[in-house]
């Protein structure tokens, strides 16, 4: 039975006493194997976890809280198929998706590994069908442009996914169009041509408003420019829900299922991953399954104080449970990871941005911080002001790869460097004397220094992760999103909430449907408080 979870955080707090006041200046001063202690290679990825305000004593409390909270059982009962996801009584098994051995997957009494491969066949050759050239459009053109309609996770895996791998797209351009708000359509479309266009209705419910109004959208534009026969041809879907598929028009042998025991966060590994196959091609796309698969593989056997997602998630609670922080910053130095964030976003917000426990009682402890970022260098001259010298502090992690892509004169070299200067500058900060010391060289008056100097200093004792890898390659990338999916496991066990659930997400949706008569006019607003019923009147008023 896992421990209490406030008890169990509790056990830290002597840990925070000891090391409060304590600067990591001091502590890689007075310790040359720090660096060494607090670094691991797991498959593609290299993690640097040495500039954290943790000694050997405090990492060992971390690991025991992991320990405590029995996340290991939990992690093998995930692994075993086991319905972890309560509330809506299923099971989690994104690992599946990307499982190449040979052990049978059980879910529910039943090998689903036979199932998997064949979904993925299919893909294969539907996508490859499409990238030669084999299928083509209703006029008999190749299809160049795909267009996935899809929202939340059904959207920003694959999203941001075909923009990381960018090096890697050939054949067919992906698009991707999520919001209500027509101007994603209308943006989208403007550049196409529907003669070699096929749009990817991306949906695990097939239900999901913003998706089927713009699935229709996309369906009239298509009708109107090549008659209601085409529409088969230039229509593929991505759900669980294989009924509501054909309901729309969709030819069976374009339907890629996949199962409510894959979360919409973690589909990008199932038929979700289409826009992605036919972008990169099937063999990357298996390459980026193989590196989610090697990542599973290292969350599930290496032992806690040297599992990279666990020692992740440690150091998270860490300062989100016992220092009180409460965001966390991840900051790619590498361009093509623009919408990573915004992807961990919902992976990370979606699943621990909860306030019961599995029990049902409420929480007395934080959970899930606010995530976000955004690339460097870029972030250097807009927030990271901030992040040195504003009243919060906020945990960082730095991903940058040891080659580019391109071979560009010293590009690589300036954003690495960049990259290792933030964490050391954050850790290190600038203190008084060397401060001072700088402004005396600068020639600066007594007047001037005392003026000035605490404006230039930086507190430092800041923490940061830098994960360093050889390249953004499909792999890699498979790697670093599993790493990520496997921290947030961890986090929702410790402070034992669901990861697995959304419920959040409900309440606006119902309340849009109730607005939209309002909206429209054809009811009134009275039954409203008075700042919705004052908002609907001021929109007609500006109609
Ligand atoms: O509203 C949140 C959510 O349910 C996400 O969890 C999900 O990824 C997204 O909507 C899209 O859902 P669907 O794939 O069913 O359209």
């Amino acid at each position: 039975m896992p421990t209490n979870v406030a008890d169990n955080l509790a056990t830290l707090k002597p840990e925070y006493e000891r090391l409060k006041n304590v600067h990591m200046r001091d502590m890689f001063r007075d310790d040359s194997g720090r660096f060494d202690k607090f670094s691991l290679q797991a498959g593609e990825l290299f993690l640097d976890f040495s500039k954290n305000r943790i000694d050997e004593p405090a990492f060992a409390k971390l690991v025991d809280v992991a320990k405590a909270a029995d996340v290991e059982a939990l992690r093998d009962r995930m692994w075993a198929g086991e319905h972890i996801n309560i509330t809506e009584d299923r099971a989690v098994q994104h690992m599946a998706l990307r499982y190449f051995g040979a052990e049978p997957i059980i879910i529910d009494g039943e090998d689903v590994s036979k199932d998997v491969a064949a979904v993925l066949a299919a893909m294969r050759t539907f996508a490859e069908a499409i990238r030669s050239g084999e299928i083509n459009g209703s006029t008999g053109k190749k299809i160049t442009d795909v267009v996935n309609i899809g929202i939340g996770g059904s959207d920003l895996g694959p999203a941001m996914v075909v923009r990381a791998l960018s090096p890697y797209v050939s054949e067919v351009k992906a698009h991707f169009v999520s919001n209500v708000d027509g101007a994603d359509i209308a943006d989208a479309l403007a550049s196409l041509n529907p003669e070699t266009t096929l749009f990817i209705v991306a949906s695990k419910t097939f239900t999901t408003d913003e998706t089927m109004t713009n699935a229709n959208t996309a369906k009239t534009w298509l009708q109107n420019a090549l008659g209601e026969a085409a529409v088969s041809d230039h229509f593929a879907a991505l759900s669980t829900n294989l009924d509501a598929c054909a309901a729309f028009g969709i030819k069976s042998d374009r339907i890629f299922g996949f199962w409510d025991w894959v979360g919409g966060r973690y589909s990008v590994w199932s038929a979700i991953g289409l826009p992605v196959m036919l972008a990169i091609g099937a063999d990357n796309f298996e390459a980026f399954l193989r590196g989610a698969e090697e990542m599973d593989q290292h969350f599930l056997s290496a032992p806690i104080d040297q599992n990279m997602p666990f020692i992740l998630a440690l150091l998270g609670a860490w300062y989100r449970n016992i220092f009180d922080y409460s965001t966390h910053a991840v900051l790619p130095y590498d361009q093509r990871l623009g919408r990573f964030a915004a992807y961990l976003q919902q992976q990370d917000m979606e699943s621990n941005g909860k306030q019961i426990q599995r029990s049902g009682e409420k929480v007395d402890w934080e959970t899930g911080p606010i995530v976000w970022g955004e690339p460097g260098t870029n972030g250097q001259h807009a927030f990271y002001q901030l992040i040195h010298q504003g009243t919060g502090v906020i945990p960082v992690d730095f991903l940058v790869a040891a080659n580019a892509h391109e071979d560009l004169p010293l590009h690589h070299e300036k954003l690495v460097a960049n990259c290792f200067a933030q964490s050391e500058a954050l850790m290190l900060g600038k203190n008084e004397a060397e401060v001072r010391t700088e402004l005396q060289a600068a020639g600066k008056t007594e007047t001037e220094i005392a003026d000035l100097l605490p404006h230039k200093l930086f507190p430092g004792n800041r923490p940061s992760n830098t994960i360093l890898y050889k390249k953004l390659d499909p792999k890699t990338l498979g790697s670093l999103i599993a790493l990520y999916e496997h921290k947030v496991f961890v986090q929702g066990a410790i402070w034992n909430v669901n990861s697995y659930d959304q419920w959040g997400v409900e309440l606006g949706k119902q309340l849009a449907k109730a607005l939209l008569p309002k909206v429209t006019g054809e009811e009134d607003a009275d039954s409203h408080d008075s700042s919705t019923q004052g908002l609907v009147k001021a929109f007609h008023a500006l109609r």
